[in-house]
């Protein structure tokens, strides 16, 4: 069939099998551009590993220290007649690369929050790989199931004690407007958004790997969070989603003391924000990136996804480095984002934003290209006018 994107809101609904691909060998190769990452990790679980950080984890792993890897995701396959998720497609890609390249990669498609999945990824890595010895948590999920009570929590994206009024834009249409925002109106809402995105799912899958004793000695885990400028406080860390965050964060300490006897460590790495299928719906947020795609990009200090995780692999958790933490115990690879001289520019830039002047102050353009690559769209040496093969296959899926 002929794919084009077929944008609604901030998602798109279609992606492109060569695309996503192609965007896939990018990665690789940036990555093998970079070098071999010294002591690198050599059997990896990547939980949340077909989009965003968490393949960027995994490209960097397989690519950067010819790790064996396997994948948990949830994303949908392609039908005759209608195009699989960009998570589907960009696994594939990575599956067909990892395998030719030789090293083993194999995925598991199912709901991560389940004892079901869990078990499924425990009886694989005992039958392949043995033990583990990096778990990268990189989940991001609007829902959760919990796997005891049963509940199905939904996550929300709110302030805390009152409503936050800022400016906002639809990048699709270059269009900024000021959103009001309602804070939540109990604590539900609060537990909700932590029961699905704080850190107690990453708490079960320790204990579950340690219990089945397919975690090596020395065994490192990693999960990542966010903390951004004070303008997006309201929205971000001191919203619903920043107490997941702090939940995330304190569940380090807790995975440490279990982890003890192994000379195992946790860390919580703070990321940059960038464009993913998760941050393009929260609002503030996209106006927030491409402003500050523009003045890092100007600065020559600009990262995307997989220019963040070979870092992070590379001069925070491997080459024999010990990682500098911050006072909350965090790994800090937002250091560039969060740099004075970046947010002095991007907060003045803030205070002149509008529709009229978008496409001149802000990288938008570059916003909206990131926005389209992670579907496989706006692929240089892709004809989209051609048919492609929407059925592909994830070589090893279970
Ligand atoms: P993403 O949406 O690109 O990736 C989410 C991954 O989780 C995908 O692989 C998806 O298949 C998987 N997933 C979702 N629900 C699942 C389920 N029930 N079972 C199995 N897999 C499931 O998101 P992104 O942005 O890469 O986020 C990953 C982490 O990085 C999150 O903790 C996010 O808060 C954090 N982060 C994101 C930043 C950003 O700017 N995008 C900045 C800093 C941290
Ligand atoms: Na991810």
């Amino acid at each position: 069939m002929i794919i084009q994107p077929r944008v609604r809101g901030f998602i798109c609904l279609t992606s492109h099998p060569e695309g996503t691909a192609a965007h896939v060998k990018q990665q690789i190769d940036y990555v093998k551009s970079k070098g071999e990452i010294k002591n690198g990790p050599k059997k990896v679980l990547v939980i949340g590993a077909s989009t965003g950080f968490g393949l960027a984890s995994r490209i960097s792993a397989a690519f950067g220290s010819e790790a064996a890897t396997i994948g948990v995701f949830f994303e949908k396959p392609a039908a005759p007649g209608k195009p699989g998720t960009a998570g589907w497609y960009n696994s594939a890609a990575f599956e067909k690369q990892a395998q030719e390249a030789g090293l083993y990669a194999k995925s598991i498609n199912g709901d991560a929050f389940s004892d079901e999945v869990k078990k499924q990824t425990i009886a694989l890595i005992k039958e392949d790989l043995g033990q583990v010895d990096l778990v990268v948590y990189s989940l991001a999920s609007p829902r959760r199931t919990h796997p005891k009570t049963g509940v199905a929590h939904a996550s929300v994206l709110k302030p805390i004690g009152q409503a936050f009024t800022n400016k906002t834009v639809d990048f699709h249409a270059g269009v900024v407007s000021d959103i009001s925002i309602q804070p939540v109106e109990n604590e539900e809402d609060i537990n909700n958004t932590v029961a699905v995105m704080g850190g107690e799912d990453w708490k079960f899958w320790i204990e579950a790997l340690k219990e089945a004793g397919v975690l090596a000695e020395g065994v490192k885990t990693v999960a990542y969070s966010y903390i951004g400028p004070e303008l997006t406080y309201p929205i971000y860390r001191n919203g619903t989603i920043g107490k997941a965050k702090d939940d995330l964060e304190a569940t380090v300490p807790v995975l440490n003391d279990l982890l003890a006897d192994l000379n195992g460590v946790s860390y919580v790495s703070v990321n940059k924000a960038l464009v993913t299928q998760s941050s393009s719906a929260i609002p503030v947020v996209p106006l927030y990136i491409s402003l500050l795609y523009k003045v890092m990009k100007a600065k020559g200090i600009h990262e995307g996804t997989i220019e963040q995780m070979q870092r992070l692999f590379a001069e925070r958790l491997y080459n024999d480095v010990t990682p500098a933490l911050d006072e909350k115990g965090r790994i800090r690879v937002d250091d560039l984002e969060m740099r004075e001289d970046v947010q002095a520019e991007v907060a003045q830039l803030w205070e002149e934003a509008t529709t009229e002047n978008l496409e001149e102050i802000s990288d938008i353009a570059g916003y909206r290209n990131d926005f389209f690559n992670l579907f496989g769209f706006n692929i240089d040496q892709i004809d989209y006018e051609a048919e492609t093969n929407e059925v592909v296959n994830v070589p090893s899926i279970q």
